[in-house]
């Protein structure tokens, strides 16, 4: 892939960077920076470099037209907060206050658009739709940055097409996570774990057909492990449940065991009355199920089967919360699985999105992870094989 380098003299140039900054927000309360934080080093790196750094991420998924409260400017503020100088915010994406914002910088300064997704070219099925909106962004720079590692899976007009009309470069995060990923893909230390959470199954079907070719042992918690339960022949009571994947889950377990891969389910669950923190809750056995609960986390003796298959473990990879971890009784899951990493010393990659906001909602520091990824769909992605889109226009 080309890097920042390839792209040669920045002094005084327009770049314009794509970052991942897509975190999540209270309000206007940014609950966890952690896309912010590792879109830096690549900005300083462009400033340090002389060039007038025009940022452009997207917050949520707004549809097409301006939404107040996926504004990208409480963005602004802390990035400017960790570059420890302002960064100037244009209130549009490609109009006359980004013109003007990216007019009024000096070299080494700082700006960035409103959101991408204000502007309906920037996800359009149509490719002239959205090459128009990438001719626009790309007359607002001289050279362009892809650095939103989380966004490269999307075939999207700041992540392809104005990579297509301008010299462009991976970002060192770009950089750093294709290597993280392919050290899981190329021939992982042995044992190879995997985590996988989250709630839907049907999500994951990629990668875990794809990890049943790769993995040694499988662990499956979230609201998408009561498909598997009840493809075992558990009842799952009000739990979140896919009928529709039934038959394929069926199918993974066959294959696990004909490949030798061991699949580990919960064998305790915490079961609710309603999906509220303050909800009666109790633990009980995945065949025991009440069948007017709902499982919201794994219960403790799974929590504790986990951390032993993960134990002897030399790689790991974790996607996906092990229950609804934003409410406390929910949580211990999630944290047991967390810890289990952090004790480990295996090269451990937390895999995005929901799981690195768990971690760092949990309490646990950055570095207690080999690598805590940015991306969430498009690790997965990665790790399913596919070829993302906004990696290919990078090698060339
Ligand atoms: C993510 O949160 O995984 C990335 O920012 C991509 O967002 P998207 O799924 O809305 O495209």
């Amino acid at each position: 892939m080309l890097t920042i380098d390839d792209l040669g003299e920045l002094k005084g140039r327009r770049v314009l960077v794509r970052s991942d900054l897509n975190v999540p927000l209270d309000g206007t309360t940014i609950t966890d920076d952690g896309r912010i934080r590792a879109s830096v080093p690549t900005i300083r790196q462009l400033q340090e470099a002389g060039a007038r750094v025009v940022v452009c991420a997207h917050l949520g998924r707004p549809k097409g037209t301006p939404d107040a409260k996926y504004s990208l400017a409480p963005v602004a503020q802390r990035l400017g907060e960790l570059l420890g100088a302002p960064v100037a915010f244009a209130t549009d994406t490609v109009g006359e206050s980004a013109r003007s914002t990216v007019d009024g910088l000096a070299d080494g300064e700082v700006a960035l658009l409103e959101n991408l997704r204000f502007n309906a070219g920037e996800t359009s099925k149509d490719d002239a739709e959205r090459g128009a909106f990438a001719d626009e962004l790309a007359s607002l720079a001289d050279a362009y940055v892809s650095d939103g590692f989380g966004v490269v899976h999307r075939r999207q007009a700041s992540v392809v097409d104005v990579a297509e009309r301008l010299p462009h470069a991976a970002g060192g995060l770009v950089l750093a996570e294709v290597d993280v990923l392919r050290r899981l893909t190329r021939d992982p230390e042995r044992p190879y774990a995997v985590v996988l959470g989250g709630s839907k199954v049907s999500d994951k079907l990629g990668v875990i057909e794809n990890l049943l070719g790769t993995a040694d042992r499988i662990l499956v918690g979230g609201g998408m492990v009561f498909t598997f339960l009840k493809a075992q022949g558990h009842e799952v009571g009000q739990s979140l449940l896919e009928d529709d994947q039934l038959d394929i889950v069926r199918g993974y377990l066959e294959q696990a065991e004909q490949r030798g891969v061991e699949i580990v389910l919960p064998v305790d669950v915490v079961a609710a009355t309603a999906f509220a923190a303050d909800a009666e809750h109790d633990v009980v056995g995945v065949e025991a199920i009440p069948s007017d609960r709902l499982g919201l986390d794994i219960g403790p003796r799974s929590a504790a089967l986990f951390a032993e298959r993960l134990a002897d473990a030399r790689t790991v990879f974790w996607n996906g919360p092990m229950g609804v971890f934003e409410m406390e009784p929910y949580s211990h899951g999630t944290r047991a699985v967390a810890q289990a990493l952090v004790d480990s010393d295996a090269f451990t990659v937390v895999g995005g999105g929901d799981s690195a906001a768990a971690v760092r909602t949990l309490g646990f520091a950055d570095d207690a992870f080999g690598h805590i990824s940015t991306g969430g769909g498009a690790s997965l992605e990665y790790l399913e094989g596919k070829t993302l889109p906004g990696l290919t226009v990078l090698e060339n």
